[in-house]
């Protein structure tokens, strides 16, 4: 029997986690396969993941920048989560053949319930941004029960616009303050350039959780922030990572890993690489 191939596609992707994430959960499950990272060129991700496919491969996650172009290249074979999304970060074959889904949303709300000990049934939310990372976890979030979620962004309109069913408010920054949100999520990218949110500080304080999508050796600016406010509990996109590798893992062999010592083993690489 030869070995079931996967692998990662994104550009740039040296630095992704997945090939370690991937391996420890095979090591975990007794599962015989190999996972690797794969360079796409900018103009490049349909030709390098049909080749992948045609050599046999069975599946792939995909990273920036081509997670909208895989939703596209997928079509009409996508999961009801991966068309809220608009995006596919994972692709799988069954016997009709490739299908996309998005395992970004359900990652994040593993996560959170990991973190808060607790289901988020009956919790307000504050989701911070508007773009494509905001937009992945928004359909998983809502069928946690969550009695809210209010959505500000620097450009207001995005926020508007992804405001489409009722438990969704679209808020300006000006507004929020005084008011009490029990989780508060960073889904900007604006840790990526060392920026820190300017938040009032009371909502931060407020919080039960405050998450930034984000992750490195360090606090990002963000949580920072939110330490220094006073937030009950803080937590970095690392769990996120790990839970969607679960979450992609199960869709494709139908087992889930536990995650706990995986997560342990990634801070302390990360903590070491500073
Ligand atoms: P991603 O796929 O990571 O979500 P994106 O679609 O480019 O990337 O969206 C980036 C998000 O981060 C947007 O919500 C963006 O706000 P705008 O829509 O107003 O551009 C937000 N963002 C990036 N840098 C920011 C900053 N310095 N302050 C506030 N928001 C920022």
């Amino acid at each position: 029997m030869t070995t079931d191939r996967y692998g990662v596609v994104g550009h740039p992707v040296a630095h992704s986690l997945s090939p370690q994430i991937h391996t420890a959960f095979a090591q975990q499950t007794g599962i015989d396969l190999q996972y690797r990272r794969i360079l796409a060129p900018l103009d490049g991700f349909i030709a390098t993941a049909e080749t992948f496919f045609d050599e046999g491969g069975r599946g792939i996650n995909v990273t920036v920048p081509f997670k909208i172009e895989a939703f596209a290249w997928c079509g009409e074979r996508v999961t009801a989560r991966a068309r809220r999304a608009g995006a596919v970060n994972c692709v799988a074959v069954d016997a009709e053949g490739l299908h996309g889904d998005n395992t970004d949303g359900a990652g994040l709300v593993d996560d959170l319930q990991r973190l808060l000990g607790r289901s988020l049934a009956g919790s307000r939310l504050l989701l911070l941004g508007a773009g494509g990372a905001a937009r992945g976890v928004l359909g998983p979030l809502l069928t946690t029960g969550l009695r809210s979620i209010a959505i500000v962004n620097r450009d207001h309109a995005k926020a508007v616009a992804l405001a489409d069913e009722p438990r969704l408010e679209a808020r300006s920054l000006d507004s929020i303050g005084g008011e009490a949100f029990d989780v508060v999520v960073n889904a900007t990218s604006a840790s990526l350039g060392g920026v820190a949110l300017t938040l009032p500080s009371d909502v931060l304080g407020n919080a039960r959780l405050v998450y930034d999508m984000m992750y490195g050796a360090e606090p990002t600016p963000f949580l920072f922030e939110a330490e220094r406010a006073g937030a009950h509990a803080t937590a970095d996109g690392l769990g996120m990572l790990v839970e969607q590798a679960a979450e992609s893992f199960f869709v494709w062999r139908g087992v889930r890993p536990r995650t706990e010592a995986v997560r342990a083993t990634l801070r302390a690489t990360l903590q070491a690489s500073r």
